[in-house]
């Protein structure tokens, strides 16, 4: 399928599911998301939002069905090949390597294809002398990018949860995703951090990145999302505006019949 700008979707998924044992966390699931859009992946805890993004990263594999990426059949790619072809993500559990500071989180993810042939002592020492020096800019640019600069040198560990965050982000931006699958990136965060997070996203969207985003606060998916997908029980169940969406009464008692006992929940 190509859309109207002559591109193919940069995501698409057909039919995807994923059980475990004999239980269907993702169940049959057809998403489109094209180039440049921001949509947000909603639904109550257990849905399968996070089993979905690890479908779409191929962190596992699917059951059965079909993942496109930018029109290109990438169902049986492996993880690596896919975050070096343009698909980032990061974790609910955010995942930094924590006694590494944040400049090492990032400069992991700036390595070049070619670091695995410098790895392997094949190249001249000007070569590997040049790479060094891209991926010192590279992480230079990304955490000048993310406002991170100021804390480059602080072990991961140590910094706020906010800033965490970013550098995960941040790493996306090294590896040059050009979509990402942020896993709830505002959760644990007050008010002024989420907006941070918020303009954030529309930064990278306005910079030509394709986001995903996975979030229970619908006061970010309202501000920075123009689709959102509901997904319930493994299924999609809803796509539309966000302000569309959570005004249907069917999906809000979904939604917050499931929802209603977790806290920190907008
Ligand atoms: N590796 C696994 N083995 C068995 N069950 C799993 C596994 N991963 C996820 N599940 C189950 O699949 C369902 C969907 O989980 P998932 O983490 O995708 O939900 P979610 O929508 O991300 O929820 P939340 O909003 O709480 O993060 C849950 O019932 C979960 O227990
Ligand atoms: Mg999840």
């Amino acid at each position: 399928m190509i859309s109207a700008s002559g591109r193919p979707p940069i995501l698409q998924t057909v039919e995807l599911s994923r059980s475990f044992g004999g239980f269907r966390a993702v169940d049959g699931v057809t998403v489109s998301v094209e180039q440049g859009d921001i949509v947000a992946l909603i639904g109550p805890n257990g849905a399968g939002k996070t089993t979905l993004f690890n479908l779409i990263s191929r962190l596992l594999p699917p059951t059965s069905g079909q993942l496109l990426f930018d029109g290109q059949d990438v169902t049986h790619t492996s993880p690596q090949r896919l975050a070096r072809m343009g698909i980032g993500r990061t974790f609910q559990d955010v995942r930094l390597f924590d006694s590494m500071t944040a400049w090492d989180n990032v400069a992991v993810f700036a390595q070049s294809d070619r670091s695995a042939t410098l790895r392997s002592g094949l190249l001249s020492p000007r070569a590997v002398r040049r790479e060094a020096r891209q991926v010192r800019e590279r992480v230079e640019e990304v955490l000048e990018y993310a406002g991170l600069s100021a804390v480059a040198s602080t072990i991961a560990g140590e910094l706020s949860f906010a800033q965490q965050k970013k550098v995960a982000i941040a790493r996306c931006l090294a590896q040059r995703a050009r979509l990402m699958l942020l896993d709830e990136p505002a959760s644990g965060l007050d008010a002024g951090e989420r907006e941070d997070v918020a303009k954030m996203i529309e930064k990278l969207a306005g910079d030509g990145v394709t986001i995903v985003l996975v979030e229970h606060n619908m006061g970010i998916v309202r501000e920075v999302a123009r689709r959102a997908i509901f997904l319930a029980e493994g299924t999609v169940v809803g796509e539309d505006t966000p302000d569309r969406l959570l005004h249907s009464s069917e999906l809000a008692e979904i939604y917050f019949g499931h929802i209603r006992s977790t806290a920190g929940v907008a």
